[in-house]
C-alpha cells in the first residue's frame, strides 16, 4: 500500500516513466543506522554483524540539559576477511562440496559456479566505509567538541585495526572540513601500540599468560561445542539429504553459515549473500547465540580470567575522566602512560581502535554486563533476555562504545553514561538514574575491580 502511494505520487509529479515504479533499492548501510539488510537474520552473525543501530530503552540522545565534555569512543575495527587459518577451511568445504555433489537445483543453484575467492584479515571496502561512516557519525554527534578539538587517535597495530582509525579519521576529517564553524585542526593517528608477543598493550590481549597457554582458553570451545550439538544435527541432516553425497560435518555447517556474514561483507554495498538463505530465521539466531558463547566464555564474564584482561584500558579510561595519572599494573605501558605526548589527560576526545575479543574484556572489566545471567550452553538466550548482551549487540564488525561526560543542569558534578552501538547500557553498581549515568565519583569508585588489578596476579601463575 505504501509503495503504490509513493509510486502514484512520483508519477504525479515527475511524469509518467514505467521507471518511475521500480523502487531505487536502499542502501544496506548508513551512516545513522549501520547494516539494516534482513535485520531479523543479520542482526544474529555474532561478531560477524555488520554494526547496526541497536535498540535503546533508555534515549540515546544528549539529554536536553547537558551538554557533553568528554567522549572516549572505542571501535572494533570494520568488516574484513576471513582470518588466514579459516579462509583455507571455508576454500577446502566448498571444494569438497563441489566435488561431492553432482547436482545443485533451487537456493543451492548459486553453488554450481560459485567461486571461492574471499582473501585473508584485511578489511573489505564495505568494511572501509563502515569505519569512515563511522567518523561521520562520531563527528556529528559530539560536534560542540570536535569543532574545536580533535580527538588523540591510538590503535593496535594490525593492519585491519590501522587503517580502521585512518579510515575512521578520514570521515572525522571531511565532516569537520565541512563544518563553517570548526577550527582548521585534524587528527592523526598519534599512537600505534604494538601486538608483538611481550608487548603491553591496552588495545590488544596476549599478556595473560596463564590464560593463553592454560585451561581458560579453552572454556569457551567447551561451551559452543555442547550448544553445536543442540541447535546443528538438524542442519545437518537437512543440507545433507540436499546435498546427496556433501556428507558435512558439524563443524562444516557452521563453516557454511559463517560464508553467509563473510560473503555479505565481501560485497562493496554489503548485499546479502545466497548462502544467506540455506538457512531459516530461528538457524540463524541459534547461530548468533553460538557466537556470543564464544565472547561471553571467552573473554566476558563466563571465563575467570576474562574480564581481567579488560583492566588496563578501564584503568586508562578512569585516568582520562579524572585527568589523573594511569594507575595501573596489568597491561598498560607505563612509558608510553606516563608520558603526555603518548598519553595526554587535558583532552576531551579520545578515540581508540582495538578488537572483539579485547572490547569483550573490557565491558566486563567494567562490569557493563553484571546484570546478565549466565549464558546457558543448551538452551537460548536472546540479547532481551541478556540485559541487551550478545555478541552482534556488543562486538559487531565496526563496533563502537562511546564513554561520555556530561554537564548538566542541577548536577554540580559531572556525569559519565556509557553507549554500545547506540544502546545506552545503565551503569551498575553506582546508583544510575533513569538516564542510566552516575555521578564521576560514584563511577570511578565502583570501578573497584579494575582498580584493584582484578585477577592479574593469576596471570603470572
Ligand atoms: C548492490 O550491488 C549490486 C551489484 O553491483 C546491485 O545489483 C544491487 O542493486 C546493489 N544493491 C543496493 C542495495 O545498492
Ligand atoms: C537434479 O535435481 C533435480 C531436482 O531434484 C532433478 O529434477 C534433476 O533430474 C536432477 N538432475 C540431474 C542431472 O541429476
Ligand atoms: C582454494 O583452494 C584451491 C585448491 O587448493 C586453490 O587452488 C585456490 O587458490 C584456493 N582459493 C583461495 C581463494 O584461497
Ligand atoms: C586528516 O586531516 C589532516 C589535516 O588535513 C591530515 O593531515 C590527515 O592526513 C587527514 N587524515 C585522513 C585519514 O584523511
Ligand atoms: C613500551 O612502550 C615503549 C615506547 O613505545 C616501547 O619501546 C617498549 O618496548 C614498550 N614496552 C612494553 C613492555 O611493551
Ligand atoms: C554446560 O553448562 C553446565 C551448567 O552450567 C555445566 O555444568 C557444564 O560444565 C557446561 N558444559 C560445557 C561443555 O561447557
Ligand atoms: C561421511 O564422513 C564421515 C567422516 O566425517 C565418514 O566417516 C563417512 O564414511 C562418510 N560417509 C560417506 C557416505 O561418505
Ligand atoms: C608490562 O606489563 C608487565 C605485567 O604487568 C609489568 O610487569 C611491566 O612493568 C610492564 N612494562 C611496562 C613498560 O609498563
Ligand atoms: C561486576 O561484577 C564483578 C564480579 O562480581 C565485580 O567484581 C565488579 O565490581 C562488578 N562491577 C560493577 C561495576 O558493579
Amino acid at each position: 500500500m505504501a509503495f503504490a502511494a509513493a509510486g502514484l505520487l512520483a508519477l504525479g509529479v515527475v511524469g509518467s516513466s514505467s521507471a518511475l515504479l521500480i523502487p531505487k533499492p536502499q542502501a544496506c548501510d548508513s551512516v545513522q543506522s549501520g547494516y539494516q539488510c534482513q535485520p531479523q537474520i543479520s542482526h544474529f552473525w555474532g561478531q560477524y554483524s555488520p554494526y547496526f543501530s541497536v535498540p535503546s530503552e533508555i534515549p540515546a540522545d544528549v539529554p536536553l540539559t547537558c551538554s557533553v565534555t568528554f567522549a572516549q569512543i572505542l571501535s572494533r575495527h570494520g568488516a574484513r576477511d576471513p582470518t588466514a587459518s579459516k579462509t583455507a577451511k571455508y576454500n577446502s568445504t566448498i571444494i569438497k562440496i563441489q566435488n561431492n555433489v553432482a547436482n545443485f537445483t533451487g537456493k543451492y543453484a548459486f553453488l554450481d559456479d560459485y567461486e571461492y575467492t574471499l582473501g585473508a584479515d584485511q578489511l573489505t571496502d564495505f568494511g572501509r566505509q563502515q569505519m569512515e561512516n563511522s567518523g561521520i557519525k562520531y563527528y556529528q554527534r559530539y560536534a560542540n567538541l570536535a569543532r574545536k578539538s580533535v580527538p588523540f587517535v591510538r590503535s593496535s597495530s594490525e593492519d585491519r585495526v590501522v587503517e580502521s582509525a585512518e579510515r575512521w579519521i578520514d570521515g572525522f576529517n571531511q565532516t569537520k572540513a565541512g563544518d563553517w564553524w570548526a577550527n582548521k585542526n585534524y587528527p592523526s593517528i598519534n599512537v600505534v601500540i604494538s601486538e608483538a608477543a611481550g608487548s603491553n598493550n591496552t588495545l590488544n590481549h596476549d599478556l595473560c599468560n596463564s590464560f593463553e597457554n592454560g585451561p581458560d582458553s579453552t572454556i569457551a570451545d567447551a561451551a559452543q561445542k555442547t550448544w553445536v550439538s543442540v541447535f546443528v544435527p538438524a542442519i545437518q541432516k537437512r543440507i545433507n539429504t540436499d546435498l546427496p553425497g556433501a556428507n558435512l560435518t558439524s563443524t562444516e555447517i557452521i563453516y557454511l553459515m559463517d560464508l553467509c556474514p563473510f560473503n555479505t561483507v565481501a560485497s562493496p554495498n554489503g548485499t546479502i549473500s545466497p548462502f544467506c538463505s540455506l538457512f531459516t530465521e530461528s538457524e540463524w539466531h541459534d547461530y548468533g547465540y553460538y557466537e556470543s558463547l564464544n565472547k561471553y566464555y571467552g573473554y566476558g564474564a563466563g571465563n575467570p580470567l576474562g574480564p581481567t584482561q579488560g583492566i588496563g584500558f578501564t584503568n586508562e579510561l578512569i585516568a582520562r575522566l579524572t585527568k589523573k595519572a594511569v594507575q595501573d599494573h596489568t597491561s598498560t605501558n607505563s612509558t608510553l602512560d606516563s608520558n603526555p605526548v603518548t598519553f595526554p589527560l587535558d583532552r576531551a576526545l579520545y578515540a581508540d581502535f582495538s578488537h572483539d575479543n579485547d572490547m569483550t574484556a573490557i565491558f566486563f572489566a567494567m562490569g557493563l554486563y553484571n546484570s546478565t545471567a549466565p549464558l546457558s550452553n543448551t538452551t537460548l538466550q536472546t540479547a532481551q533476555q541478556s540485559n541487551g548482551y550478545s555478541a552482534a549487540y556488543t562486538v559487531p564488525f565496526a563496533a563502537r562504545a562511546y564513554i561520555e561526560k556530561l554537564q548538566c543542569l542541577g548536577h554540580k558534578e559531572e556525569m559519565v553514561r556509557v553507549i554500545v552501538n547506540d544502546r545506552v547500557i545503565p551503569l551498575q553498581g553506582c546508583g544510575a538514574d533513569w538516564l542510566g549515568r552516575c555521578g564521576l565519583g560514584a563511577f570511578v569508585d565502583s570501578m573497584a575491580f579494575a582498580r584493584s588489578g582484578g585477577g592479574w596476579a593469576s596471570c603470572a601463575v
